[in-house]
């Protein structure tokens, strides 16, 4: 266990307005305004929706168009659906469309220039047997229109039993998350039942077909991955890397990678622990990875490892809290990662985190504490600290981005 301050931070030099869209298992999507009020900056609720079903799961926002994209994972329905906002000035989200899509929705990507929209399915209760998947839509950015393109069963080609604890999550494909890669000429789909990364090239009609795979030891259990170049911007001459941090074995794993004869390679260079060289708690379970915007940290969230106790962020209570925490680590050109520094998350569960494209802020979701909080974050050196303002969501908040130009 590790104790912080955790100062509760004023606000050091200017700094302007900004908004967040948060989801939450609640079934409300909600945008806030992180604005300043004497010295400190504070976080209030804009507007609410309860209308893109009862488990939103994950938001994608267009910044040109602002049209905001959200999933319903489904608990509690027959079937998931993706619906399509616009987002205003003040925060308001005015629903356009919606569709129908699988149960289990997790995230989405927009591809095909904008003019299609991937998302993957998880697949169902470990007893139901229901298979991870892949669908696609259509997406018109006039006015948010969805149809449904295609969908694509992930077939689980490598039947090795999986053990312990993992026997009933890895039995069946699960299809974590789908980005494309830097080219924007395949879809990469990681398969956290199957422990592989499996990719998709895409016809001109964005229909998209199999293309390879490569496999992570067995209960590995990957989750989301982020494409990496030693160059900002990516090249054809550019060195590429891809990361994956893994929720069961708390790792991120980097590959290289490479087009050959038009399709993709991925070559295995490493795995290091989430934690860097300290010991990794029986209960953690990695969530999330983000690459920092001047491209040269890479953090990870570490949910339910519990080993930090910071300051209450009631003001008035002296009780500590316990947290989990961020990691972040510095890639270097030949794939590896330096583990850089593990400091608090804020609190508990942070299921997902968004770096606002300054780099001088961190948005964390506390699923455990129903809780917000905005850390701050040291451009130069990479270093995360304490707390900026926070506040109080609706229960199991799962998701916060910057809604930025
Ligand atoms: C789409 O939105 C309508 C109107 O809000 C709603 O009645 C319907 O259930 C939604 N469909 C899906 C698949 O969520
Ligand atoms: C594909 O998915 C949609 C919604 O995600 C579903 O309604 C439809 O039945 C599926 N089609 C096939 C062929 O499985
Ligand atoms: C997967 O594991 C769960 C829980 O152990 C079990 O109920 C289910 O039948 C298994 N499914 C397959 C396809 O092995
Ligand atoms: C799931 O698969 C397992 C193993 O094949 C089988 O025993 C079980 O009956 C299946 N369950 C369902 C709900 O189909
Ligand atoms: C999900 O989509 C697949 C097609 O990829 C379909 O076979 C399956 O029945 C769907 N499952 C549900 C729950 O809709
Ligand atoms: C992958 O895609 C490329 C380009 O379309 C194609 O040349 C190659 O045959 C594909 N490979 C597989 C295994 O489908
Ligand atoms: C103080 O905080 C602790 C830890 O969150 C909590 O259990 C306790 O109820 C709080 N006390 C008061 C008076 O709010
Ligand atoms: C959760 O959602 C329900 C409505 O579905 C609402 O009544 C309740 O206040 C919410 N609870 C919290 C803590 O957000």
């Amino acid at each position: 266990m590790r104790f912080t301050l955790f100062p509760i931070l004023a606000l050091a030099g200017s700094s302007t307005a900004a908004q967040l869209i948060l989801s939450t298992y609640n079934g409300s999507v909600t945008s806030l305004s992180l604005e300043e009020t004497a010295g400190r900056l504070e976080l209030t609720e804009l507007k609410k929706v309860r209308d893109c079903g009862g488990s939103p799961s994950w938001l994608e926002l267009d910044p040109q168009s602002k049209t905001l994209l959200c999933i319903d994972e489904a608990w509690s329905t027959p079937m998931g659906a993706i619906t399509s906002y616009k987002v205003g000035a003040a925060g308001e989200m005015t629903k356009l469309k919606n569709a129908t899509n699988n149960l289990s929705g997790v995230t989405s990507h927009i591809f095909g220039k904008g003019k299609a929209v991937a998302v993957s399915n998880f697949g169902g209760a470990p007893a139901a047997n229901l298979s991870g998947s892949i669908t696609t839509f259509t997406l018109n950015s006039a006015d948010g229109d969805l149809k449904l393109l295609e969908n694509v069963t992930l077939t689980m080609d490598n039947p090795t039993a999986p053990t312990g604890e993992t026997a009933g999550r890895q039995n069946v494909t699960r299809a974590h998350q789908v980005i494309t890669d830097p080219t924007g000429q395949f879809l990469v789909v990681v398969d956290f039942g199957a422990d592989k990364i499996r990719w998709f090239g895409m016809d001109a009609n964005n229909h998209f077909r199999s293309n390879g795979s490569v496999t992570l030891d067995r209960n590995t259990g990957p989750r989301h991955g982020i494409f990496w170049s030693p160059d900002k911007t990516y090249t054809p001459t550019s060195k590429l890397f891809y990361f994956v941090v893994s929720e069961l074995k708390n790792t991120i794993t980097s590959f290289a990678v490479t087009y050959v004869d038009g399709g993709m390679k991925f070559e295995k260079k490493g795995v290091i622990s989430t934690f860097g060289p300290d010991p990794t708690p029986k209960t953690a379970a990695a969530s999330e990875i983000q690459l920092s915007p001047d491209n040269k940290f890479i953090v990870v969230a570490n949910r339910l490892d519990g080993i930090w106790r910071i300051q209450n962020p009631d003001p008035t209570n002296s009780t500590l809290i316990v947290s989990d925490s961020l990691s972040t680590f510095m890639p270097k050109d030949d794939g590896s990662l330096t583990f850089f520094q593990n400091v608090p998350a804020g609190g508990e569960n942070p299921r997902h985190f968004s770096i606002n494209k300054k780099g001088d802020r961190v948005a964390v979701a506390l699923q455990a504490n129903a809780r917000v909080v905005i850390l701050e974050r040291e451009i130069a050196c990479g270093s995360i600290k304490g707390a900026l303002a926070s506040m109080k969501t609706d229960t199991l908040p799962n998701m916060v981005i910057w809604n930025e130009e």
